[in-house]
């Protein structure tokens, strides 16, 4: 099957791959174990001043992106995806939906990247942030996701953020040093919960000693600790999430 793929429509190419070209993502970039291909948003306007955004209609500040130029862009982002398929064996049917980054979106979730993470890949549309026309949203059944209640300049530092949390946990990815496993939100007996506290050596740190639970060699008690610390920590910080764990 070929590897999941990103493709990115962007009025700012030169951000991709940025800091996923880097480190984990970086490496596994290079190795073929995802692919990242990207559309610059101007290539597709239709004037002379390669013009792609214009004034909102009913007033108010900024600019809206033209409808025309980013159909255009899916339109080819489409047909990219259909050659990149003939060419590889993709199960028909598994089609890569389009995101657009907008915080008027679903929230971005750990069961949502997984959801796009065991599928063929995304079209991520990046918009400015006064937005994109939206017609042509509903044209091209644009999935909105948001990564939060804050408002972020584009979408492309929000798609870098999509990818690292996919990229991760694609097959062969992650090292066994540091799987994706008992993490916040991870999938096992801490799925739910924040992340219990770390320690490194020294076994004391200016003053501060490490619990001694931890060193004690008692796997079954430090399980128990970890357990009870990563309860706490969600008890205290995050009763939404809280509510949601001891509901299931
Ligand atoms: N674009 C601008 N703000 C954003 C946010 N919070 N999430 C996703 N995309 C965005």
């Amino acid at each position: 099957m070929a590897a999941w793929r990103s493709l990115v429509l962007t009025l700012f190419p030169e951000m991709f791959p940025g800091p996923l070209g880097q480190s984990l993502a970086g490496k596994a970039l290079d190795r073929g174990l995802w692919a990242l291909d990207i559309l610059d948003i101007r290539d597709f306007a239709r004037d002379k001043h390669r013009s792609v955004d214009d004034t909102p209609f009913g007033g108010g500040a900024g600019m809206v992106m033209r409808p025309d130029v980013v159909d255009a862009a899916l339109h080819a982002a489409q047909e990219n995806w259909a050659g990149a398929e003939t060419s590889g064996e993709e199960a028909p049917g598994r089609r890569a939906p389009v995101l657009y980054l907008s915080p008027r979106g679903r929230l971005l979730t750990q069961s949502l990247v997984r959801e796009l993470a065991a599928g063929p890949g995304v079209t991520l549309l990046c918009g400015r942030y006064e937005g994109v026309d939206e017609r042509v949203l509903e044209a091209h059944d644009v999935l909105e996701v948001s990564l939060g209640d804050y408002v972020l300049s584009g979408g492309e530092t929000a798609a870098l953020v999509l990818m690292d949390a996919i990229v991760r946990l694609l097959p062969e990815v992650m090292g066994n040093e540091d799987s994706p496993g008992e993490e916040s939100f991870g999938e096992n007996e801490f799925e739910g919960l924040l992340e219990y506290p770390l320690f490194t050596r020294p076994a004391e740190w200016q003053g501060r000693k490490v619990p001694e639970v931890l060193t004690s060699g008692h796997h079954e008690k430090i399980r128990l600790w970890r357990k009870a610390q990563a309860e706490e920590i969600t008890k205290r910080r995050r009763p939404d999430l809280w509510a949601r764990y001891t509901k299931n």
